[in-house]
């Protein structure tokens, strides 16, 4: 079954990803962030992420391949995925797209702490364009402060005359934002949602406004959300209900859901568990990492 959903400049396909991806018009699209499940286990209202890797991985090589067709050619592909999934994802790309950054998202976690190995605290993100000559990249659209000029004050004597240091910056390939957490309004009931200074990082410097962003994998609607904000135009793709009523609410997107369907009922991702039972969480989640 096929639905869509949409308002001016936005929709929603409720499907397949592959099979809606096949459907979009051949180097239509300027900006795709591809976030999809990572085969780690993760349980997506009851879709089940876990089968053999040769089959995730040939799953993969199915939408990248449609990516690659439906973004123009001056355009703009970030891929995110799990470090274990990533070299796979990596090599394969590297002969279709030509890859400008491997982006690290570093955050903190407190709540999961590895004992016999260094936990992952960070989620790799390839950041590719099909032109190394004609792409889009707003560099002083992202500037972050920059710490020698903006805090420490030095002047750079290598420069005649000797000139302050710049107080901005644009972002290196370590990007540091806090994974939403419960308490933050933006959170939303979605077991990997993306924070929104990730998408407005990623949408401010690879589209333009009224540009179109593809997400082929939805999930909370975090780059619909962030796309309307910006004044570029979005695409989303999403195969499970649950999180189509999300992305509805979050876009503002017209339907036949009562405001009671769409109404936002916080849960929990992670259950609130005891000492002992969270040590013993950590165990099994290890094994499982390295199981993989
Ligand atoms: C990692 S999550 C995306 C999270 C999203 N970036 C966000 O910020 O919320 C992957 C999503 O892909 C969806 N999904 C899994 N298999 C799919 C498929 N074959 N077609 C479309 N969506 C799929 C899952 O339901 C899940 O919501």
């Amino acid at each position: 079954m096929v639905r869509e959903f949409s308002i001016a400049g936005h929709k929603i396909i409720h499907q397949d990803a592959v099979e809606a991806l096949k459907a979009i018009e051949t180097a239509s699209i300027d900006l795709i962030f591809a976030d999809p499940p990572y085969n780690i286990g993760k349980d997506f209202d009851g879709i089940h992420d876990k089968v053999d890797e040769s089959e995730y991985l040939g799953w993969c090589w199915k939408w990248i391949s449609e990516c690659e067709r439906i973004l123009k050619p001056n355009g703009t592909f970030y891929l995110m995925n799990s470090t274990q999934n990533m070299p796979h994802l990596d090599i394969y790309c590297r002969d279709r797209f030509e890859i400008l950054s491997r982006i690290v998202w570093a955050y903190d976690s407190s709540g999961m702490q590895a004992k016999k190995f260094y936990g992952s605290l960070y989620e790799p993100i390839l950041h590719m364009v099909k032109n190394l000559k004609s792409y889009t990249f707003n560099a002083d659209d992202i500037r972050i402060e920059a710490k020698t000029g903006a805090k420490r004050g030095l002047i750079d004597y290598r420069k005649n005359p000797p000139q302050p240091y710049n107080t901005t910056k644009v972002p290196g390939n370590v990007w540091d934002f806090a994974r939403v957490r419960f308490k933050m309004d933006e959170y939303e009931n979605h077991p990997s949602q993306k924070p929104e200074a990730l998408l407005e990082r990623v949408i401010l410097a690879s589209s333009n406004p009224g540009d179109l962003v593809l997400d082929p994998f939805g999930g909370s609607f975090s780059t619909g959300a962030v796309a309307k904000r910006l004044g570029r135009r979005s695409l989303s793709i999403e195969c499970n209900e649950a999180y189509i009523k999300i992305g509805l609410r979050r876009l503002g997107i017209p339907s036949n859901y009562t405001k009671d369907d769409l109404e936002k009922k916080k849960i929990r991702k992670t259950k609130n568990l005891s000492k002992a039972n969270r040590d013993k969480d950590s165990v099994e989640q290890a094994i499982f990492q390295l199981e993989l």
